[in-house]
């Protein structure tokens, strides 16, 4: 482990007490995995057969998931949720646990600019169900939407996620801009000799249809272990082939979030690159992780998890639940090695850690 140093219970000028590691970043943002089925088989993340799934009683319930998220938001003043899977919408009445979450509202004495105001609450989502579930997640409160789109060709389509979905994640892209979600992102994993000669349709389609699209660096996450540092197209090289074509300049200041962004010279929207492998941005990193199971993760990459389901049906108290999230944070390294040797994959993959 890269970190190392004790839990701080760092007061902001309000009182509130915040998750800070031990390199003084803060937590915000918790990603909650609801399962790690999928309806999809990405090449980038599963095998096409022979995945085993966790077996039902190990899953968390969504009043077991609600209750972390609760004491998250209320305790240390984390201001956004977003609900990855697997596939979050393949697990049945995902809108009842949207419900539960949305009616969270982060503290108003919390350092945040959402205080006193709902939390930011999104999903990550393949897409291919959202023409018929859109509407019912808006109306459950779901803020935001991210949906993966990594090519725009229907063969290409099959050979990467191994079904013949493309349309339907078209639609469900349409019928989340229709029932009023904006921002809608699309996140497309750029692969060598796979889709990297599609860079420009991509981002034609983002300008096209009113869509943020953001390349993604493929990352060492595959369940098949086939990732290679030759399969990875890195930030540079996607940024120069869209400003050929689609001259940018860059906006400043990402924050905590992933992506690097550029706008269009010509005023038709931005684009964005998660640059994990070439431009690491851990140092900046806000986020923490549920994974379906209950395990609490404090990186994509990390190679320890906290049981939070032991606690949770253990009868432990919310301050239980605070001491175990703030040692595991108190823990937390200051970032992955990837490309190093010092770097160890994770022992779960992309589905079942949640993305
Ligand atoms: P926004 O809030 O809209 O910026 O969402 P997001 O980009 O944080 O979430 P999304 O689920 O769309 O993730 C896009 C990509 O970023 C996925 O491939 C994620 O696995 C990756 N990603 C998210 N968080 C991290 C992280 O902490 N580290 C790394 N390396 N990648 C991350
Ligand atoms: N590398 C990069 N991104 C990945 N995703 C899944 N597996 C990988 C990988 N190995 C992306 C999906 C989705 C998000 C949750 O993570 O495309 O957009
Ligand atoms: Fe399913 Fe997402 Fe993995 Fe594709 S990347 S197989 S859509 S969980």
């Amino acid at each position: 482990m890269l970190g190392h140093g004790q839990t701080n219970a760092v007061r902001s000028t309000n009182a509130r007490p915040h998750l800070v590691d031990s390199f003084g970043r803060s937590v915000r943002d918790l990603r909650i995995s609801v399962t790690d089925r999928c309806n999809f088989r990405c090449t980038y993340c599963m095998p096409e057969e022979g995945m085993t799934w966790l077996p039902r009683a190990d899953v968390l319930t969504y009043e077991e998931i609600a209750r972390v998220a609760r004491v998250c938001v209320e305790r240390f003043g984390v201001d956004g949720v977003r609900l990855t899977g697997g596939e979050p919408t393949v697990r049945a009445h995902l809108s009842v646990l949207i419900e539960k979450l949305a009616g969270l509202v982060v503290p108003a004495t919390a350092d945040s600019p959402r205080a006193g105001q709902p939390i930011d609450l999104a999903l990550t989502t393949n897409g291919a169900t959202l023409a018929l579930i859109a509407d019912d997640l808006k109306r459950a409160g779901l803020q935001r939407i991210n949906i993966s789109l990594d090519t725009l060709d229907r063969e290409k389509f099959r050979h990467i996620t191994k079904r013949d979905e493309l349309d339907s994640v078209l639609e469900g892209i349409a019928a989340a801009r229709s029932v009023g979600f904006a921002p809608v992102k699309v996140n497309a994993v750029v692969q060598r000799g796979v889709n990297d000669d599609e860079i420009i349709t991509l981002a034609a389609y983002g300008r096209d249809h009113d869509v943020e699209v953001r390349f993604i660096e493929f990352m060492p996450l595959d369940a098949q272990g086939h990732w290679l540092t030759d399969a990875v197209v890195g930030q540079d090289e996607i940024v120069s082939t869209i400003h050929a074509v689609f001259p940018l300049e860059q906006v400043p200041s990402r924050g905590a979030a992933p992506a690097d962004r550029w706008r269009y010279l010509d005023g038709r929207g931005s684009v964005g690159v998660i640059p994990t492998v070439t431009k690491p941005f851990c140092g900046d990193c806000d986020r923490v992780r549920l994974t379906a199971d209950g395990q609490f993760r404090t990186c994509l990459f990390a190679t320890d998890e906290f049981d939070v389901r032991a606690l949770l049906r253990g009868g432990a108290s919310d301050d239980d639940l605070e001491s175990l999230l703030r040692r595991a944070v108190g823990e937390k390294w200051a970032g992955h090695a990837i490309g190093q040797v010092t770097f160890v994959r994770p022992r779960r993959s992309m589905s079942q850690i949640g993305g």
